[in-house]
């Protein structure tokens, strides 16, 4: 047996502002689902610690190998990583260098604020758990994913995909919001000088349109973009519901969604909160087995919605009837976080077996 290390990491000063108690929880939650993905289970006694009067998330483990290394990395809550040594009364903190896999400036996940945005920092946790749930989770870190948000808003789960070079494509049925993400994107493309080749327009069918679809292929960079390994994203403005309309069967790795929250126009009052909470599950149970079919064997589907508005064991239904198999062990049970008075939000995550 390999000797243990003691790591530990600070967390993101975004991260600890965003779920505040409840930041540590998370990040132990999402190291692991990641331990048991991608480190053979190697990380034990996951624990919070503090430091020098600094909070710390501290874990054993055998020595991580640099490809281990380069997944921890990509964890959403993760600021710098060291390895703790000498006695627990005078510990000695070494630091390990950590690659992110961001290809691009942080401001494509940052400089869009708007009413309605999912956090990036969750967005990102959401992409990775999902990940970490299908049957290829090393290809995260070779773009090898290709990711469909089929309720992406202004886009940041595309956002985080574009970030991490994974194609990606998004369905959103307000059209403000579609275009509002056009806008940002070819202006962001154009102010970075970034290669890319983007296109937009109606989609027809049998002389009817069925929606609008902006298509645009991003180079890293020159010499990739010539080469012709450019990023692929595609947002299609229709009613998700129609999503078959506009790709594939079997043509995703992965589902990411943030489902709506209803708080403002709900109709039905739920939990202490007391906000006006719609359940989000009339949309799911038609969505999910459109969005099922869109998914290959294998792939994963991982969903985020307030608690108010429906509970963990509704969506799991909704789930397992369109043929996934929900992750239900502890820590993918871990995630649920307040937001504020009427949200507190969950994750649940599913692998499609057949
Ligand atoms: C919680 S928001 C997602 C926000 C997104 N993650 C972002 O950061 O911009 C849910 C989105 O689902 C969209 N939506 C609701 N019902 C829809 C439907 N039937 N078809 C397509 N989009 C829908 C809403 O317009 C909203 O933008």
């Amino acid at each position: 047996m390999n000797a243990m290390h003691t790591y530990g990491f600070l967390l993101l000063p975004s991260h600890n502002r965003l779920y505040a108690a409840g930041a540590a929880d998370l990040a132990r939650a999402e190291l692991l689902v990641l331990s048991d993905a991608v480190l053979d289970g190697a990380v034990r006694e996951v624990a919070a610690a503090e430091l020098g009067g600094v909070p710390y998330v501290t874990f054993r483990a055998p020595e991580l190998t640099a490809g281990q290394l380069r997944h921890v990395a990509n964890l959403s809550s993760l600021y710098a990583l060291f390895l703790i040594e000498g006695e627990p009364d005078a510990p000695a903190l070494r630091p390990v260098p950590v690659e992110r896999l961001d290809r691009f400036p942080s401001d494509l996940i940052t400089i869009q604020k708007y009413p309605g945005k999912t956090n990036e920092d969750f967005t990102k946790l959401l992409l990775n758990v999902t990940a970490m749930a299908c049957d290829a989770p090393q290809r995260l870190l070779s773009g090898g994913l290709r990711v469909l948000d089929p309720l992406c808003g202004r886009g940041t789960t595309l956002n985080q995909a574009l970030m991490y070079g994974l194609d990606s494509a998004g369905v959103e049925q307000d059209a403000r919001s579609v275009e509002a993400y056009e806008n940002f994107l070819r202006h962001w493309l154009k102010a970075g000088r970034l290669k890319h080749r983007a296109e937009s327009g109606q989609v027809r069918r049998d002389k009817r349109t069925l929606g609008r679809r902006l298509s645009v292929e991003i180079g890293e960079n020159k010499e990739l973009y010539k080469k012709g390994q450019s990023i692929g994203l595609t947002v299609v403005q229709a009613d998700t519901v129609a999503s078959d309309q506009f790709f594939r069967p079997g043509s995703f790795d992965l589902i990411v969604t943030d489902a709506p929250y209803g708080v403002r126009y709900g109709s039905r009052t739920r939990g202490e909160g007391g906000g006006l909470t719609r359940s989000p599950l009339p949309l799911l149970s038609e969505a999910v087995p459109v969005w099922a079919r869109l998914l290959r064997t294998g792939g994963a589907i991982g969903i985020s919605w307030n608690t108010y508005g429906a509970t963990r064991a509704e969506l799991a239904e909704v789930l397992a009837d369109a043929g996934f198999e929900v992750r239900d062990t502890e820590p993918y049970r871990g995630f649920e976080h307040r937001v504020d008075q009427a949200i507190t939000r969950d994750l649940i995550v599913a692998r499609k077996t057949a």
